[in-house]
């Protein structure tokens, strides 16, 4: 293996247009982040109430999860007006003010684009529904004729990603497509006006201020339904070799070159992120800088413990961001995944954490089963290793405290629509979507003046921000300390291995002389030479204990 890993970015990355590259991202999940009215959901002035602590928190950029106008069937990935603010959330006007108050911070700003599918209620669909077959309103949407005399059973056996059937009936022997949820149907691509309407929502948003977008289901939004539709079965045996029906097709690449002149006429460019499950190989394209300009890596994500891992996944995502042009990025928690602070404390099942995390939730998640105190401490290792790398960092609220999933929220306060989709299959996603715990007592322990819309536990008063502002240990002030000195850590995108003669321990130099030394493994070992500038755990003397990570000066 190389031992010296570099992008193709070796320019110090303080330009104003290339602040993305190293950047430390904080996704926020608008509803259950700060509740300014007692509503008991999330909304934009709360938001704008928190700013301070984000600005403390020492995050880049802030990416928002959609607050659009929403029936909420998904979270709000299901959009009935993408140029709007939900009036739950607040106006635009309130979108505004919170911008400006985030730019004013110092913090760029980035808003989610769900162009692979409308809301139900969006007002296109609601034309496409009492619109004949055959007309330009349905052209908009993917509409077959079903089978049988009358059309009563769907084009094809497919499953949508929460379960259940993918094709919906609208009564006139018609169907619909929706990859999701019911609710969500998907919109036809090849459709001039819906490539149009897009260009426009990205101007409307870049317009007002916004810095980037982040693309959901980016290589979805390309199609090409054959007369004959395949099975289920048939359709999954396909290569995705840019061919496929559903998946991953070239053609994707020609809405995001036009994306791309947008993004360009703004100074400095907009950016975007797109969120691609795609074969690691086939990612590089959405990361062109002629294309959206960089893509998710969720290899961390879905990676035990384990140094070994964690070496190939970090030499292979920087040899690839190099390939692209574009710095790779780095994620471990977000609102789809259970928190990494639960997933590292799980009995390992020799398969990837995050069905082991979906396996633990989906049993009950019994608290025994989870080791906390380890999930944490690997957790914080993880994280601290996760900072120095090169690259950016995209961080889920909550993680800053070490939040742990919410496992046992009862069944009629769950509202993900893979929970009633999939019944006795897949618990959802609500557990890594709880409020946040900003004071350690109160209604809803400072999310607002009221409840909560998911149920918060009581050991949330542990987790709060109130109590970990109060204790210099906490995973808080770990995170404060961390980003203040990566802001310092301003280098090139490189790094070079350090062999520690150990398979369980994993070290490196960034090019301004830095040392981020792990220990994934069970005995303490021995740290290099340097001064200490910080670490995820208490040392042991000159010695870096299990689980613990530290940086280096040397
Ligand atoms: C990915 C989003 O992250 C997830 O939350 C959502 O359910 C799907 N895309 C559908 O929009």
């Amino acid at each position: 293996m190389t031992d010296v890993l570099e992008t193709a970015q070796t320019a110090r990355p303080d330009s104003a247009e290339s602040w993305w590259r190293q950047a430390a991202v904080y996704q926020i999940y608008p509803r259950s982040f700060a509740d300014s009215n007692g509503d008991g959901i999330g909304d934009l002035p709360g938001i704008t109430s928190r700013v301070p602590y984000l600005k403390q928190l020492g995050v880049d950029a802030v990416w928002l999860s959609p607050f659009y106008p929403s029936e909420l069937a998904d979270g709000g990935y299901d959009v009935a007006d993408y140029r709007d603010v939900d009036p739950r959330l607040g106006t635009l006007e309130d979108f505004d003010r919170m911008s400006e108050e985030l730019h004013r911070a110092g913090i760029r700003l980035i808003v989610d684009i769900v162009p692979n599918h409308t809301s139900d209620r969006h007002v296109w669909f609601q034309e496409a529904l009492a619109s004949p077959k055959g007309s330009a309103a349905r052209a908009r949407y993917i509409f077959r004729d079903g089978k049988g005399e009358n059309g009563e059973l769907p084009p094809s056996d497919w499953t949508s990603a929460f379960g259940g059937p993918a094709w919906h009936p609208v009564g006139d022997g018609q169907w619909y497509f929706h990859f999701f949820a019911t609710e969500q149907p998907d919109l036809n691509w090849d459709n001039p006006e819906v490539r149009e309407d897009f260009l426009t929502t990205l101007r409307f948003w870049s317009d007002r201020g916004v810095d980037g977008f982040r693309i959901d289901v980016a290589h979805g939004l390309a199609k090409k339904l054959p007369d004959e539709l395949p099975s289920q079965a048939e359709l999954d045996a396909l290569p995705k070799d840019g061919d496929h029906p559903l998946w991953d097709r070239d053609d994707v690449h020609d809405i995001y070159a036009e994306w791309r002149r947008v993004f360009n006429e703004y100074t400095p460019a907009r950016t975007a992120v797109a969120e691609a499950w795609v074969a690691a190989d086939r990612r590089a394209r959405y990361a062109s800088p002629e294309g959206l300009g960089q893509a998710f890596n969720f290899d961390l994500l879905e990676a035990d413990f384990d140094a070994a891992q964690f070496r190939n996944i970090i030499a292979f995502n920087l040899e690839l961001a190099r390939e692209s042009g574009s710095s790779t990025t780095w994620v471990l928690s977000n609102h789809d995944v259970v928190r990494h602070a639960t997933r590292y404390g799980l009995p390992p099942r020799g398969d990837s954490t995050v069905k082991q995390g979906a396996a633990w939730l989906l049993s009950g998640g019994a608290e025994p089963e989870v080791d906390r105190e380890l999930g944490l401490r690997r957790a914080r290792a993880a994280t601290l290793l996760e900072l120095a790398l090169p690259g950016s960092a995209y961080l889920y609220q909550g993680e800053e405290l070490g939040l742990p999933e919410v496992a046992d929220i009862p069944a009629a306060d769950r509202q993900d629509p893979a929970f009633f989709r999939n019944p006795g299959v897949d618990i959802g996603r609500d557990g890594c979507r709880v409020p946040l715990p900003w004071a350690a007592g109160g209604a809803s322990f400072g999310f607002g003046a009221a409840g909560a819309h998911l149920p918060q536990p009581a050991w949330f008063a542990d987790y709060s921000v109130e109590a970990e502002e109060a204790d210099a240990d906490s995973t808080l002030n770990l995170y404060r300390r961390a980003l203040e000195l990566r802001s310092e850590l301003e280098t090139e995108e490189r790094l070079e291995w350090i062999e520690t003669g150990r398979g369980d321990v994993l070290a490196f130099r960034r090019p301004n002389g830095w040392i981020s030394i792990t220990n994934f493994g069970s005995a303490a070992v021995a740290l290099p030479e340097g001064e200490v500038l910080l670490s995820s755990g208490a040392l042991d003397g000159e010695a870096l204990p299990p689980a613990v990570t530290a940086w280096l000066r040397a």
